[in-house]
């Protein structure tokens, strides 16, 4: 009698403590979950990222370029802990230059991340400590692994909203030094149609 007491309140002690899962469209990325962070980022706020910057100048700084949408399970700043996240770029240019978010390396710098491709397509841009940038081609599907150090930056080269997932340590924080404020090393521009990465001297 006693022990059948116990066990119920055991049960009822688990189902008040049994955390809810998240939930994630996998057909478009968004996320639900109590406490979901946002951020969005319009023109006028990314100053001194687009290389035209008389283009970006004429165009109007209320224009939405992109919106990240966040889970923090556990405080910012945990040492092994991970968020996830959707970042949602929309189609667009300045100048000769698609749309792009700011672009950082993890302020510690040994915190790798994934990057997953939902909808639409672009360039993931990567930049490691000596310099070196290259880019990874993002399809729907396309899975990224971005090691420690290396600067990243999503484009979207496509005429739809990109959107990408991704999973990140609790403690990595972003740093948008990047090279000592001089940005990356190549951008995405287009050429003829066609994405294509160019020294950022051009
Ligand atoms: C991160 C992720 C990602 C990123 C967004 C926006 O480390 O948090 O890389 O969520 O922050 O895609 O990009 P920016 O932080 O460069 O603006
Ligand atoms: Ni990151």
């Amino acid at each position: 009698m006693l022990f059948g007491c116990f066990r119920e309140v055991l049960s009822v002690a688990y189902i008040v403590m049994s955390p809810v899962p998240a939930f994630v469209d996998w057909a478009d990325g968004r996320l639900q979950v109590p406490g979901l962070k946002v951020s969005e980022k319009k023109l006028g706020q990314l100053t001194g990222i687009f290389r035209d910057q008389q283009a970006w100048s004429r165009l109007d700084p209320e224009t939405i370029v992109y919106r990240v949408w966040w889970w923090e399970p556990v405080p910012s700043g945990t040492e092994g802990g991970l968020f996830w996240g959707l970042t949602e770029i929309q189609p667009g240019r300045v100048g000769k230059e698609y749309f792009m978010t700011r672009g950082h390396r993890h302020v510690v710098r040994n915190r790798a991340e994934f990057y997953g491709t939902i909808t639409g397509t672009g360039k993931l841009v990567l930049m490691d400590a000596s310099g070196r940038t290259w880019f990874e081609d993002m399809t729907p599907g396309s899975l990224h692994y971005i090691a420690g150090e290396v600067a990243h930056r999503i484009v979207n080269t496509g005429e739809v909203p990109i959107r990408v997932t991704a999973c990140w340590p609790s403690d990595a924080g972003h740093d948008y030094e990047i090279a000592g404020g001089h940005g990356f090393n190549a951008r995405i521009v287009e050429e003829r149609g066609a994405p294509v990465l160019v020294s950022a001297k051009d």
